[in-house]
């Protein structure tokens, strides 16, 4: 394996404002899945640009353990969308990437959680670093995990210890997707604590000092309870 970055590789080739059409948030904040695409096929150099988007995802110890199968074949997509527990919409997308784990690395360095976390973490990054950047390209793509991994072995000759992390279906969207709900910052947000929530959220995170405040305020709290565990636990003894 070719271990070095190609020195004639120049990123700013990849990120030329005519190609990317958005800053980072706005395409956090606009991409949708997208699951009907039109028959226009993606340019190879566009979908180099989404594979680099993959390859620079931050990974545990830089193992960079994701492979990429690119899938043009017409039988081969069809055996894709099969796997994919019949989601046969798949198959219409001009090409798709079939993202796998190598584990051995991971494996040997990390353990058992480098087999079952790192690995799949690593991927996880990669997948929606590619997302993205799709989208960012005028691309859409959805993230496609529900699938038989045997099958999809079979279709693609995945050797035994690789295991395909997720199918992702490229091409240019011919529907627009409604914006999905999302939890609000309320819902998922604790302060210093897991389970201490906070109301009226947008207030303190738009100042910082209410923030120190409120996390000085809870963290005293939590010492106060802590102690007072402590305490009833020492005089049980
Ligand atoms: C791990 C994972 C697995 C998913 N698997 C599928 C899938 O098998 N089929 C599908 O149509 N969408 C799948 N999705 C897409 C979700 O349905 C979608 O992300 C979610 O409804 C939110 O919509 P949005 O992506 O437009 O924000 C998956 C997403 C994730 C993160």
């Amino acid at each position: 394996m070719q271990e070095k970055e190609n020195p004639s590789f120049d990123i700013k080739d990849s990120v030329s404002p005519e190609k990317m059409k958005m800053n980072v948030f706005e395409a956090i904040a606009t991409r949708r899945s997208i699951r009907k695409f039109t028959s226009q096929d993606v340019p190879m150099e566009i979908l180099g640009v989404v594979i680099d988007g993959g390859r620079y995802a931050p990974s545990s110890g830089n193992i960079q353990n994701w492979r990429f199968v690119l899938v043009k074949d017409k039988e081969n997509k069809q055996r894709v969308a099969e796997a994919a527990m019949h989601q046969l919409w798949i198959a219409s997308a001009p090409v798709i990437i079939v993202v796998c784990a190598e584990t051995e690395k991971l494996k040997q360095f990390y353990g058992i959680r480098g087999d079952r976390l790192y690995s799949v973490q690593n991927c996880a990054a990669a997948i929606e670093n590619m997302l993205l950047t799709a989208h960012c390209l005028g691309l859409g793509s959805c993230w496609v995990s529900d699938f038989d991994e045997d099958m999809l072995k079979r279709a693609l000759n995945i050797p035994g210890d690789i295991r395909p992390q997720a199918i992702l279906p490229l091409g240019y969207p011919d529907e627009i997707v409604p914006a999905p709900t999302h939890y609000t910052m309320e819902n998922v947000c604790y302060f210093e604590s897991y389970g201490t929530r906070v109301s009226n959220i947008e207030r303190v995170m738009q100042n910082p000092l209410v923030f120190d405040k409120i996390s000085r305020l809870f963290k005293g709290l939590i010492d106060v309870g802590k102690d007072a565990i402590e305490k009833r636990k020492g005089s049980k003894k």
